[in-house]
């Protein structure tokens, strides 16, 4: 990509062509070197999925199967996601997924608060190009970094919060990581219930960001969301 295309990459509107955009932002962030993880990692795993998604979802990091792969959720974690959303309706092509890091950690540790800082901005602008309106978090890290609260998931999980991401509004509903349901039967149950409500939750989210019509004369004008009851 020329120097001017990667310029104009970083900074296009994402109303107009999000699918020029997110690709070609994809191309930016492939050369990525902003951490560590660079010096380790097969390939930067950029998100995937539908540019004009209502529905995202961030996971943690790439896994060896994500990285050798370049696509996110692809190993166990990713073929329980992709049951789940065949559960209420949807496929992966109709959602867009992310992670908190694009880069794997080496044997799958943790990813560091350095290489989360680093890898940030990466995933901002992802959301700013999609404009999702509800953000499904998977797991802690995501669910901290995107909430900007230390509250864990095991605490937050299945109550959507209201926040701006990417500068719009987004409703955003912490659940648990699928690696974490992947062998124990009670998780999965508890994340199989909280996956469920998602499709009311997108509806919900659809008509709050719907843009008010212009009042008639006299009319009752409801400034706060919260006063018709969507948050
Ligand atoms: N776990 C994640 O958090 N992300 C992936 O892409 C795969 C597994």
């Amino acid at each position: 990509m020329a120097v001017a295309d990667v310029a104009a990459a970083l900074v296009a509107p994402a109303a107009d062509a999000p699918e020029l955009s997110l690709i070609a932002y994809g191309d930016v962030t492939a050369g990525c070197v902003r951490c560590a993880l660079a010096a380790t990692r097969t390939q930067v795993v950029f998100g995937s999925g539908s540019p004009t998604a209502e529905l995202m979802f961030v996971g943690e990091a790439p896994g060896f199967h994500e990285d050798k792969g370049g696509v996110p959720f692809v190993g166990a974690a990713g073929k329980l996601l992709t049951k789940l959303l065949d559960g209420i309706g949807l496929s992966r092509d109709e959602v867009y997924i992310a992670n908190v890091v694009m880069c794997r950690p080496p044997g799958n540790r943790d990813p560091r608060p350095e290489e989360i800082s680093a890898c940030e901005g990466h995933l901002f602008r992802q959301i700013e190009l999609i404009r999702p309106k509800l953000v499904a978090t998977l797991g802690n890290f995501s669910t901290k970094l995107l909430s900007g609260k230390p509250a864990g998931i095991t605490q937050v999980h299945g109550r959507e919060q209201h926040v701006v991401l990417g500068g719009n509004p987004v409703t955003l509903y912490p659940i648990f990581h699928p690696a974490a349901a992947l062998y124990t039967p009670r998780m999965l149950q508890v994340l199989e219930d909280d996956f469920r409500r998602i499709p009311e939750l997108l509806g919900r989210a659809a008509v709050a960001q719907v843009p008010a019509a212009a009042p008639a004369p006299r009319q009752t004008v409801i400034e706060q969301p919260s006063q018709l009851g969507l948050f």
